[in-house]
């Protein structure tokens, strides 16, 4: 259950691991006054190849730590989390994941084709063709699986020659169907985008979901923002496991020259 919170206290962000960090930069730039608490369970990445059991788990026991740490909203970073593990979690704080906003804005964009790309959990949960369903039941709706992505941009290998090769791969059955837009349905794919984008065109519409769900709390948040004159917020970042790997991935995400890191251990 929460704790007593304030609009000081930060907004909780939660992932498998680094790639949340493309959602703790899109939720600065449009809350730049908001404090963020974020949490990656390192130690159990990665969360894309593992049952929609072990996930549910995993995630409640994340979200209850940063529960426990007085956080005055929760954001589920994490695209396979969202996908297998909100449906029915109730911690009495607003609550956000990023399928729906993902969702919502490829329902918005798209002329009827959309293509969806994730890890294998949540390509195989179904979550993003069944929100678009609800949202236009007409769509035509193409799902692909890219296991191979999340370890290459954790490499650094976002525009290697590799990874086009492979992302030739994964995108040509969506591009065969036509698609007029995309959704990045992982954490990792918005740092890929320049070379998606490239792949499959310009007339391609890409939906970042990271984007998506910053816009949908900055609105549900943004009127209560009460921050905070000149001092700016404070950023903390715990981990489950390699705080120093961590911290240089975040520093280069966030181009931030030092984050405030704490290696914590969920039991
Ligand atoms: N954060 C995961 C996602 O967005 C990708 C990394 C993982 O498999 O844990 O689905």
């Amino acid at each position: 259950m929460a704790g007593e919170t304030s609009q000081l206290s930060p907004i909780g962000v939660f992932d498998s691991g680094v790639g949340g960090l493309t959602v703790v930069a899109a939720l600065r730039r449009r809350l730049p006054d908001e404090p963020i608490l974020y949490l990656g369970d390192t130690a159990r990445l990665p969360y894309g190849i593992k049952t929609a059991e072990t996930v549910r788990r995993y995630t409640r026991r994340n979200v209850d730590f940063l529960v426990g740490r007085r956080v005055r909203a929760v954001v589920v970073a994490c695209n396979t989390a969202s996908a297998v593990a909100l449906d029915g979690l109730d911690v009495g704080l607003p609550l956000w994941g990023v399928v729906e906003p993902g969702a919502r804005r490829a329902a918005d964009l798209s002329h009827g084709r959309v293509g969806i790309i994730g890890t294998a959990s949540t390509i195989l949960s179904d979550a993003y063709p069944r929100a678009l369903r609800r949202l236009r039941p007409g769509l035509e709706i193409v799902s692909q699986a890219c296991p191979l992505f999340v370890p290459l941009v954790e490499e650094g290998w976002h525009e290697d020659e590799i990874t086009e090769a492979i992302a030739r791969r994964y995108l040509e059955p969506l591009l065969e169907r036509q698609i007029d837009t995309l959704v990045l349905g992982c954490t990792h794919y918005p740092l890929l985008k320049p070379l998606i984008q490239r792949l499959v065109g310009e007339e391609v519409r890409l939906v970042d979901s990271a984007e998506s769900v910053a816009e949908t709390v900055a609105s549900a948040l943004g009127g209560a923002a009460g921050r905070r004159g000149s001092t700016p917020p404070e950023h903390h970042f715990c981990v489950t496991d390699g705080p120093e790997r961590f911290g240089a991935l975040a520093r280069r995400i966030l181009g931030e020259a030092e984050v405030s890191l704490e290696l914590v251990e969920m039991t």
